[in-house]
């Protein structure tokens, strides 16, 4: 497969600070790339040195096989950008706002035309062609700023957080739209925070945190790498919790801690654990589930997985969030 992005020991400075800390990464024609990791993780730092937004401040990085130093304007050209912020024209309508950038790539208003049509009604967006911007949803809103990346039919578009703050059905849709842009061959590149996100639509991906890569690989090896196959989420006593651990020995693979729970880590059978869970003397419940990329990032980070924004969907057991 050709390589479309390729980050050598890339670095960024902030005025001294150092968001990104020398990390390499190799993103593959027709992948969906995931970026995962907490606030100020450096994922739009990141994107922005790919889409030639912020310079580099060490290592290589190519896009398309052209360093970003010497050849952004053709690098552009072959790419969307859906940014972390909504930067849509409020007061034009959804049709004019794709135009308007069409305008800007230098495309006939014909075929801009055409291609406004036909991402319209891609995206489901028809019926609001003419409406304000302003009075559309924020689903509709992300959609349309889908769209326009796409309005001159770029190789590779970076989503940076494409479904942040919008509630899960919205999100569902996107993520649809995603794969539906994926299957057509389009290579993507998407910044989240979200666990599920990542699992459901990269093809690989890599867990950033504090500008250095954790780990990379596709999500369900990363799953087996790191945590194994299933996870026991235990209720105990924090006076319990010691002599539980080492009571399971060698039957888990590892454990985490959280406030009232400890999540043991199992790498295939789970059946001794629960037999030497249900004959012991401490007073416990447990569940048994699945291991996911939630557990991936409590053992690479061993923090919480709060995020601050959002908070309205995050009790939701469907958008977990790191
Ligand atoms: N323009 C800037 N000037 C100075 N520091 C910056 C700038 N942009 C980002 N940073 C810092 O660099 C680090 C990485 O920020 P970045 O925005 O890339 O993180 P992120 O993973 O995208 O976070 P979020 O999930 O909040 O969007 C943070 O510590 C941030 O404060
Ligand atoms: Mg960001």
């Amino acid at each position: 497969m050709p390589v479309v992005v390729e980050a050598q020991n890339l670095q960024k400075y902030y005025n001294g600070f150092q968001a990104v800390a020398g990390i390499d990464f190799k993103i593959q024609k027709g992948q969906c790339f995931g970026i995962l990791g907490p606030n100020g993780a450096g994922k739009t730092t990141v994107v922005a040195m790919i889409y030639c937004f912020h310079p580099v401040s060490g290592g290589k990085l190519t896009v398309f096989g052209n360093d970003v130093n010497n050849d952004p304007r053709t690098i552009k050209k072959r790419l969307g950008v859906v940014p972390q912020e909504n930067n849509l024209d409020l007061e034009l309508s959804v049709r004019e706002n794709l135009l308007i950038y069409a305008s800007y790539y230098g495309i006939k208003r014909d075929v801009a035309e055409k291609r406004a049509r036909e991402l319209l009604y891609f995206f489901g967006l028809s019926a609001k062609a003419d409406q304000e911007v302003d009075k559309i949803s924020g689903g509709m809103k992300r959609r349309l700023t889908i769209a326009r990346g796409l309005i001159h039919t770029p190789d590779l578009l970076i989503l940076d957080e494409p479904t942040t703050g919008l509630d899960p059905q919205s999100r569902r849709l996107i993520w649809e739209h995603l794969r539906q842009l994926k299957k057509n061959g389009l290579t993507l590149i998407l910044t989240t925070h979200y666990l599920e996100e990542a699992s459901h639509l990269c093809d690989d991906l890599i867990i950033m945190d504090r500008g250095v890569i954790l780990d990379e690989g596709k999500p369900g090896d990363l799953i087996k790498k790191q945590v194994g196959t299933k996870v026991v989420e235990v209720d105990l006593e924090p006076a319990q919790r010691n002599a539980l651990i080492n009571s399971m020995d060698t039957l888990i693979s590892g454990y985490q801690m959280a406030e009232s729970t400890i999540y043991l880590f199992i790498p295939e059978d789970e059946t001794k654990v629960m037999k030497a869970l249900n004959n012991s003397n401490f007073a416990h419940t447990y569940q048994v589930r699945p291991a996911n990329l939630e557990d991936v990032f409590l053992k690479l980070t061993g923090r919480g997985l709060s995020y601050e924004e959002d908070a309205g969907y995050e009790s939701s057991s469907y958008a977990k969030t790191l």
